[in-house]
């Protein structure tokens, strides 16, 4: 990742203690290295499974790193002492992978496949398509550790995943600009609408993966 020369000062400063800054950059490395394991994990998963269901699992996938000052901010506001230690045992989302699937039932295959393999140990699972948000957020989220083997050390690695239809990706995006404008006239109707899209998203979801289904029947029959 690069990292402006601003972004540098910033952190040095920051970073309480000795070495931080070399310390800050090799971690943000490691991560993504944690962030490539779990790609290619999904990549394989969706070759694999393209070939015996005719069909992507998922459509894209996405990686990105948090950049610096969102790491500082998140740190701040949560009161986290600016080490790098800390940084690594309490944020969970520094490396993050966005996975956009066509179908639900997709996303709960791949999340199973990646679960089962036995160099991923799951932290933390958060289910918001069965469970939505009161705001109409829908996603399955997991925090997965997966070890990196480095020159010196083998040392597993925290990424987050998230799981989402190509609906419920465009809800969420549209519904992230509203995040920023809460002061806006309009914003609680706005909300409503959003909430009451979002329904209308799962409901969409849900046959299209019917008429899938009978697509697959009727081609076997
Ligand atoms: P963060 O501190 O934001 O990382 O949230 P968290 O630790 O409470 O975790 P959670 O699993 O609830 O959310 C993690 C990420 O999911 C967020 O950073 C967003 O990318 C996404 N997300 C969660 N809730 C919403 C939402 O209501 N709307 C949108 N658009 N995205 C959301
Ligand atoms: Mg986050």
């Amino acid at each position: 990742m690069e990292m402006q020369a601003e972004n540098i000062q910033q952190i040095e400063m920051l970073l309480s203690e000795k070495d931080g800054i070399l310390r800050f950059r090799r971690t943000i490395m490691q991560y993504e290295c944690a962030m490539l394991e779990i790609k290619t994990k999904l990549d394989v998963l969706n070759t694999e499974l393209s070939l015996q269901k005719s069909r992507n699992p998922f459509e894209t996938i996405k990686c990105r790193i948090k950049s610096p000052e969102s790491i500082l901010e998140k740190m701040k506001r949560n009161n986290i002492p600016l080490t790098v230690e800390d940084m690594e045992k309490n944020l969970n989302d520094i490396a993050g992978i966005r996975v956009i699937c066509s179908f639900p039932d997709d996303i709960y295959m791949l999340a199973d496949c990646l679960l089962a393999q036995d160099d991923i140990r799951l932290v933390a699972r958060k289910d918001y398509i069965k469970k939505p948000k009161p705001n109409g957020y829908r996603s399955l989220h997991l925090i997965v550790e997966v070890p990196i083997f480095l020159t010196d050390e083998k040392k597993p690695m925290r990424v987050e995943v998230q799981f989402r239809t190509i609906a419920m990706d465009f809800w969420a995006s549209l519904e992230h600009k509203m995040k920023y404008k809460k002061h806006i006239a309009k914003a609680e109707s706005i909300s409503n609408e959003l909430f009451y899209c979002a329904e209308l998203i799962a409901q969409l979801d849900g046959r299209m993966q019917q008429i899938r289904e009978k697509i697959e029947d009727a081609a076997e029959a």
